[in-house]
Formats: C-alpha cells, structure tokens, sequence
C-alpha cells in the first residue's frame, strides 16, 4: 500500500483502486505514449492526488462530465475516490479512448463510468445520462474556449470546475468577461486538498447560469486526417 497520508484522506478505502489505476498509468499509460515517462515517479502528487483533492467541491450523487480526459485526469480518479459519482469521461482521440474503455473494465468501475469519444463542442445530445451537475477539466484549454466548451454540456445551475495552476486568479480575471458571454457566472477561485497536499489544488469555478451560448466558430486550416485524431460520430460506450 502506497504510505501517504493524503493518498489514505482522499481515496479511503479505495485506495487499493487508485493503486491499481496508478499502476495502469505507469504502465500501459507510458508505454501508449499517454503519460510522458517523467510522469512515472510523480504519479501520485502531481496527478492523482491533485486530482482527487477536487472531489471536496462535489455535492453527493453527482452526475459528472470529464472533459479532455486524456488518460483519466481528473475523471477516473474522482470516480475512484466518489463511488457515489457517475461519471462520463469525453475524449475525442481514439488511442485514448481505447486506453479508457481498458482501465473502466479492469478496475471494475463499468457501473458508474462511461466513456463517449467526442470533442466537447460536439457532445451536447450524446451523454449518455443527460446534461451534469459538474464538469471538469483540467489542462485542455483557456478558460473561455473551456466555458464555450463545457457550460452546454452543464445544467443550468450545474458547475465547471476547470483545474488551473498558478495562473488560476489571472486567468479567472481576463476571461471573466467572455464566460458571462457565454451563459457562466463570475469565475471564482478555489483551493482543494488544503492542509493535505503540497501545493494545494486550484480550481476556477463557473455556474452555468443561464442559456449557454456557443462562441463563434473559429476558422480552421483543412483537416489532417491522422489515425487517431477524428473524433467519432457517437463513440460511446456504457462500461
Ligand atoms: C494535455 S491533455 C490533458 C489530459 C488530462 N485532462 C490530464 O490532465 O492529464 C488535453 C486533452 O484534451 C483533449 N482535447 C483536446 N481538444 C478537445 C476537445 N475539443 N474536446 C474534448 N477534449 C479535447 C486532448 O485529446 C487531450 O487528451
């Protein structure tokens, strides 16, 4: 058993399940090229724990959106720590789908974890559940391009919780004015795992306050086509 006083606080007794989930990171994970091997030895401080601290800022029974989930961050490790959650876990990149599907079935966490390959801005209709109490994310984009993102994917009244670094207050400032654009309230700052982690976890927190408006289509340059880079039609799998 990992011996970390914050590991036990934040997954309780399922943290023999975090270690399972570590283990599949340092792994699978680095071998498929999802979490770079310098990754390895901070797994728990950086990523898991960092990640499960957000839990704090979740109300019981949520339903819960993870947005850009990459390898299951901070998704699978709030379902881990929350078996009261049920999570849906958007990615839009195949490789990364596959490693998701993988580690929901071999954690045994099928009944409360879905995953639906999609981008964000093409999700609305496809979760499998309906729209949440709470999305999150964490390192995927900008606050505001987040917010276009994420509010519609949120009810009304429903939470992003964007996790951020140290730029979190700068980036809740300069963004506020585009968030209320798009349906959000004022961002406000958070800090989870106080007192248990080092640094603490910052979180910018938005409520979907009303309709959430689509930002203006940006243009792009013609589609690569990669093997794993076209986000599916509705990829989603209840697992
Ligand atoms: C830097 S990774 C972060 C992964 C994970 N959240 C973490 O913290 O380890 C960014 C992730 O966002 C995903 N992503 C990028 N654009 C997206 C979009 N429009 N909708 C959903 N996910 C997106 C990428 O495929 C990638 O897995």
């Amino acid at each position: 058993m990992v011996d970390n006083p914050a590991a036990r606080a934040l997954f309780g007794d399922r943290l023999g399940l975090a270690e399972r989930y570590a283990e599949l990171l340092v792994t699978a994970g680095v071998v498929r090229g999802l979490i770079g091997p310098r990754e390895a030895p901070r797994i728990w401080d950086r990523h898991l724990l960092n990640c499960a601290a957000v839990a704090e800022l979740i109300q019981p029974g949520a339903r819960l959106v993870d947005v850009g989930s990459g390898a299951g961050l901070p998704g699978l490790a709030l379902a881990i720590a929350r078996p009261d959650l049920s999570v849906v876990l958007v990615e839009p990149l195949a490789r990364r789908t596959a490693f998701l599907v993988e580690a929901v079935e071999e954690l045994g966490l099928a009944g409360s974890v879905a995953v639906l390959r999609a981008r964000a801005e093409e999700a609305t209709g496809q979760l499998p559940g309906g729209l949440a109490d709470v999305v999150t994310a964490r390192a995927v984009a900008p606050l505001d391009r987040l917010a276009g993102w994420c509010l519609p994917l949120a009810k009304v009244g429903g939470r992003l919780l964007a996790i951020k670094g140290a730029s979190a207050a700068v980036e809740a400032a300069e963004h506020a004015a585009a968030v209320r654009r798009l349906g959000g309230g004022a961002p406000v700052v958070r800090v989870c795992g106080a007192g248990l982690l080092e640094p603490a976890t910052t979180v910018v927190e938005v409520v979907r306050e009303g309709a959430a408006t689509r930002p203006a289509k940006r243009r792009r340059p013609a589609r690569r086509s990669t093997s794993d880079g076209a986000p599916g039609r509705l990829g989603a799998r209840r697992r």
